[in-house]
């Protein structure tokens, strides 16, 4: 079956936008499966940018169909602006399609989202506090509201109070705050319901209707391998898993609708967010990849840290979500360095670690080891063919395969669609 699934696979923000955005023009869907308006994806076409939140990337293409599958937290309010932005630019949306069984994301989520993160002071996580953490864990717990209900007034209702209920307890009598109006929800959220749902479909049977007539279907990662809930940096993570496996959960579809599996991953690492960092620069000059790179959040414009690549991470990615290959992104901000830091293992209380530790108390205290690779100090923005590349770089990019232990097929020197490097193997 011809999926193909691109998936973050350090801390988020890794490219996967413009990736998506470039793939899709091969593809016939294009399928988000899991986080929600948490996400930023950022894609550059010509003079155009544009920042997407939830919707498939792949929905600038007017031959593709962009899926919002089961697995998404779905903030309907956020949904139709971003619709009426692209509408307003001229895009057309109306294929757009969106499982009934995506959970919303409700008032109360984001406020609880912002409450428990002022409450946890200095050892909040550093949401996004789009109401993310709350959607889901009102999935899990059984009290969630799903897309479909809207169309029922008297489910709606009643789901909403029953989660309402114990939301205004813990708003009001734990953290002092109002609580919230269930008729102000009710009008606004049925204020949504008449736009949406023409988009709502069986999003499963859509997607595997296509794969098994031989359509191209292309699933973009959100956030990343190291925010995944089970596999990441837990409780410095999202509440979703984005990872391989979430994937095909929030899709609907079997593991084998995956056969090509390529991990995003940027050619040195951010993340937004609190949470360990093993290879994080301060000061200066973790300042000064930050201007270079323009890391800074789509979402929540924070500033994002940065530090040198991390090579255990990468291959820990590999693992996690059986790659077949890596995109390598944003290869041209390393252009000006003489030399280049990689990190190929950690060392902490005189123990050598060449995976990444499994104990987050060991990972947080870690220091990285470094090797030392020559920089190339040329532009290599205008470059259309791999092998224009300077040696160093490509050096750089076979150093990346060795530890890593996947070829890297694709990578991009800029952020425009032209600006990527295809090698024979993609
Ligand atoms: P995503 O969340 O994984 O889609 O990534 P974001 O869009 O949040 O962040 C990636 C940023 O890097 C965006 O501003 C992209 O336009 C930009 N970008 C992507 N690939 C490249 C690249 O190869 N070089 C440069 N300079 N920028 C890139
Ligand atoms: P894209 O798809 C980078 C991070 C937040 C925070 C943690 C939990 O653009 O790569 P949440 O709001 O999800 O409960 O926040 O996860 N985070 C991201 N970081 N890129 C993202 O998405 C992210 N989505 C969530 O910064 O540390
Ligand atoms: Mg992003």
């Amino acid at each position: 079956m011809p999926g193909t699934a691109l998936i973050g696979a350090q801390w988020g923000d890794e490219g996967k936008g413009k990736l998506t955005d470039l793939f899709a023009e091969q593809m016939d869907m294009v399928v988000r499966a899991t986080g929600g308006d948490n996400a930023g994806h950022t894609i550059v076409v010509g003079d155009e940018t544009y920042k997407l939140r939830l919707l498939p990337s792949g929905i600038l293409y007017p031959h593709v169909v962009p899926v919002i599958g089961n697995g998404v937290a779905l903030n309907p309010g956020v949904l139709l602006a971003e619709l009426q932005g692209l509408t307003d630019r001229g895009i057309n949306v109306s294929r757009l399609r969106i499982s009934a069984n995506a959970h919303l994301v409700m008032p109360y989520h984001r406020e609880l989202d912002k409450v428990t993160e002022r409450f946890l002071g200095r050892n909040k996580l550093g949401t996004t506090k789009r109401g993310i953490g709350p959607a889901y864990a009102d999935k899990a717990r059984r009290i969630g509201v799903r897309l479909q209900d809207l169309f029922d007034e008297k489910i709606f209702r009643q789901k909403v109070e029953i989660a309402l209920k114990d939301k205004n307890q813990i708003l009001t009598k734990l953290y002092n705050r109002m609580p919230l109006d269930i008729d102000a929800i009710m009008e606004e959220y049925f204020s949504y319901a008449s736009s949406i749902e023409k988009y709502m479909a069986d999003t499963s049977l859509l997607t595997n209707d296509a794969l098994k007539a031989q359509q191209k279907v292309l699933f973009e990662g959100a956030q990343g391998t190291l925010l995944d809930i089970d596999h990441g940096t837990y409780p410095y993570v999202t509440s979703s898993n984005p990872t391989a496996g979430g994937m095909c959960v929030g899709a609907g579809v079997g593991p084998r609708a995956l056969n090509r599996i390529v991990g995003i991953a940027k050619a040195y690492t951010t993340r937004v967010g609190g949470g360990p960092f093993p290879t994080e620069l301060f000061g200066e000059e973790g300042a000064h990849l930050r201007k270079i790179g323009r890391e800074f959040g789509t979402v929540t414009g924070r500033d994002r840290r940065c530090g040198w690549l991390d090579l255990p991470i990468l291959r820990f990615a590999v693992r996690i979500n059986s790659f077949n290959s890596f995109a390598l992104t944003k290869l041209d901000i390393l252009s000006e360095f003489d030399s280049l830091k990689v990190c190929v293992g950690y060392e902490y209380n005189g123990k050598r670690y060449d995976e990444m530790p499994f104990h987050q108390s060991v990972l947080h205290h870690v220091s990285p080891l470094y090797e030392i690779l020559p920089g190339w100090q040329t532009d290599i923005t205008q470059c259309t063919e791999y092998d224009q590349l300077p040696k160093e770089a490509m050096d750089y990019v076979a150093f990346v395969e060795e530890h890593a232990g996947v070829p890297v097929d694709i990578v991009s020197v800029g952020p425009e669609r032209a600006q990527t490097l295809l090698r024979k193997t993609a």
